[in-house]
């Protein structure tokens, strides 16, 4: 089956590189709107091919959006990533332009595609791609709880000080600073709840590192991430190529789970061949309902910046 992963940039061109090395696609199409640039970072991952043991076939166009054409999946990570200081929402003026357009051309070539949204601030985009694509709202998929719930089980490995195979734990709600929620209630290594081990003090260490997570790295490298980006792209191209059927924290149109309705927020998900097979409404705490209701808020404040 065909993938197009829009943005040949960092985190584009990362997805591509591992959805290629776990060998589970026919194509990997990459558009970039800079000449000559998918076509590039297409040429040297195929020749990778041989090094890396993969049949992927990875092709790349500067804009030429029939090549796409017949696409299962597309991702969108075209647009411009935060710099050092900067929050994800301030990136809305000139993202969500890019990516309504990149929508209309993905949806003209393939009536029938599946699309990730990646771009930030990925909340509000998604729920652009809602509101702009006319794609049923099982095939929009915004990605953001599947790296930030990586990244909460990194901080959790480190603070129980054991491998991060034997942690578990989930992060839902807002893909922002303020608005994401880990859920340290059901959190658990080797499937003993992780508050048995950490106190207070070293819950809320965990949870914060978390939540700054992408700042953090924005600091180190000088813009956002992309390896566990790329990386969690793939694991949800994946469950939808191969119907895996797997849970995964996804930002999904609610429509009256977890209490919200009209709006894109990060929640537990079945991910399959049709996309979002089933919103799973777990049962959060009164502390977490309200944490949630906060971030939703917050984000609906974003979505109101949105011209269609
Ligand atoms: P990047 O700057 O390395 O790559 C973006 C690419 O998009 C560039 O190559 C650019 O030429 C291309 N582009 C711009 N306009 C385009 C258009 N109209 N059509 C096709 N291509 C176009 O940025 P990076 O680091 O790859 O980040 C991409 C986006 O993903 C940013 O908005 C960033 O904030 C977001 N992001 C989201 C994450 C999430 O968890 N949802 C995680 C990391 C990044």
């Amino acid at each position: 089956m065909k993938v197009t992963v829009v943005g040949a940039g960092a985190v584009g061109a990362s997805c591509a590189e591992y959805i290629a090395m776990k060998d589970f696609a026919a194509e990997v199409v990459l558009v970039d709107i800079k000449e000559g640039f998918a076509e590039g970072k297409a040429m040297d991952l195929m020749q990778t091919a041989s090094l890396n043991n993969f049949d992927t076939k990875i092709t790349g166009t500067t804009g030429d959006y029939s090549k796409t054409a017949g696409s299962k999946v597309a991702v969108i990570t075209s647009g411009i990533p935060r710099k050092p200081g900067m929050t994800r929402e301030e990136l809305i003026g000139i993202n969500a332009g890019i990516v309504k357009d990149v929508t209309a051309n993905l949806v003209k070539h393939s009536p029938d595609v599946i699309i990730i949204v990646v771009s930030n601030p990925m909340d509000t985009m998604a729920y652009l791609v809602h509101k702009t694509s006319g794609l049923p709202k099982n095939q929009i998929i915004g990605m953001g709880g599947a790296l930030d719930s990586a990244r909460f089980k990194y901080r959790l490995a480190e603070a129980l000080e054991c491998p991060i195979s034997d942690v578990d734990g989930m992060v839902i709600a807002a893909h922002s600073d303020t608005g994401m929620l880990p859920l340290m209630s059901k959190a658990t290594r080797n499937g003993v709840p992780v508050t048995e081990f950490l106190d207070e003090a070293k819950q809320d260490h965990v949870a914060e590192e978390t939540k700054v997570g992408g700042a953090t790295l924005t600091k180190l490298l000088g813009t956002s991430a992309w390896y566990a980006p790329g990386a969690a792209v793939s694991v949800m191209v994946q469950a939808i190529l191969c119907d895996h059927k797997k849970m995964i924290p996804c930002s999904l149109m609610l429509d009256g789970e977890y209490g919200q309705s009209d709006i894109c927020l990060g929640v537990p998900a079945i991910i399959g061949a049709n996309g979002v097979e089933k919103i799973v409404e777990i049962k959060l705490t009164d502390a977490e309902k309200e944490k949630f209701a906060t971030a939703a808020q917050a984000v609906r404040e974003v979505n109101g910046d949105l011209k269609f």
